[in-house]
This record gives structure tokens, sequence and C-alpha cells, in this order.
């Protein structure tokens, strides 16, 4: 049973578990089939006067594409549980595996979107892209940070996703 909340609502717990298991985010490609990535790194907070959900994808994901071609992704957010769901979508690609058919994922149609919402996740958040900025080379100005995450390039795509609706599994 969902209800609809306010994009807040839920903002302590979706930041924790981000920053631990992760959070899965939901995206459909050109041929209309929805594959899931999980995601650990995203914020929540308001940009130009909209409730946004910043989320950071790496060119070479397949997910990256499925955005760019739908302009929309959902947010879902398994607080606590679906821990092989997270491992096994936090590792393989869309490009080779049907990752909803293999873990047999069941889920509800977007609301607001066209994406699909993931059944049993405690939170979930609707959003359409509506800016897209890449991290470049010469705007990293922490070494560490360019050593650890970028030693092969693949710098992170920002999309900002106007929070639509968020649900709450109860
Ligand atoms: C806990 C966890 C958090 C992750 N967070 C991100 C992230 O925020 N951004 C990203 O680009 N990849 C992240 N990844 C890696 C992707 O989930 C992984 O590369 C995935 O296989 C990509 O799937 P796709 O090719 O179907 O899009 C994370 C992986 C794990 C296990």
């Amino acid at each position: 049973m969902r209800e609809r909340i306010g994009p807040w609502d839920e903002f302590a717990r979706v930041q924790e578990q981000l920053s631990g298991a992760g959070a899965l985010l939901v995206s459909v490609d050109a041929r209309g089939r929805p594959n899931a990535m999980t995601i650990g790194w995203g914020q929540i907070g308001t940009v130009w006067s909209r409730p946004i959900f910043l989320v950071l994808v790496r060119p070479s994901r397949y997910t990256h594409g499925c955005i760019e071609h739908t302009s929309a992704f959902t947010v879902n957010v398994p607080v606590g549980t679906m821990a092989a769901e997270l491992e096994f979508c936090g590792s393989r690609s869309g490009r080779e595996t049907d990752k909803f058919a293999v873990l047999g994922l069941e889920t509800e149609p977007g609301h607001e979107v066209p994406v699909p919402m993931l059944a049993g996740c405690t939170v979930v958040y609707e959003c359409r892209v509506v800016a897209k900025t890449a991290l470049v080379p010469q705007g990293l100005l922490d070494d560490g940070v360019r050593s650890r995450y970028y030693p092969r390039g693949d710098l992170h795509s920002l999309f900002f996703g106007e929070i639509l609706a968020t649900w709450r599994n109860r």
C-alpha cells in the first residue's frame, strides 16, 4: 500500500541508505525495457525553486544512455532490505543482462513519469530530468578525489531530476 508523501519526509532514512547499501535507480532503454542500477551517490535538495534528486552516473553505465533517452528516472529506496538485488544491480550491466527478468523484480507503473517503480521499496521518487551536466577534469580541484575515483576518467554526469512524486510503502 503506497501513500504519497512530501519530497523531504524521508530525507534522513534515504540519505543513510544511500551512503550504506545504496538504492536502485530505474530507467528505461530505447527499446522500452527497464533497467535498474545501484547508486550510492545522490542528493535531495532545492534547485531552481524545485525539489531535485541529483544523481551521479558514469558515462560507461548502461543507465546513462537510458536516462538520456527518456529524460526521467525513479529512485527506489529499499531501507534495510533487498541486499541481494542491490549487490546484483551494482555489479551487472543492463547491456548484457536483463536484471528485471533475472531477479524477478516486480514493478508498478510510474504515476508521473514513463518509468516503473519497484514494488516493495520503502520510498520511491519519480523524477523528470530538468538539467544535465558533466564533471570535467579541470573542475576536479582535489587530487585525492581525482586519483581515487577517476584513475581511468569516466567522469560522472550529473542528472538533476525534479521530484514530481514521492511514495512511501506501508
Ligand atoms: C553500493 C554501490 C553504489 C554505486 N553507486 C554508483 C553511483 O552513484 N554512480 C554510478 O555511476 N555507479 C554506481 N555504482 C556502480 C553501478 O551500480 C554498476 O556499475 C552497475 O553495474 C551499472 O549498471 P548498468 O550498466 O546497467 O547501468 C554503484 C555500485 C554499488 C555496488
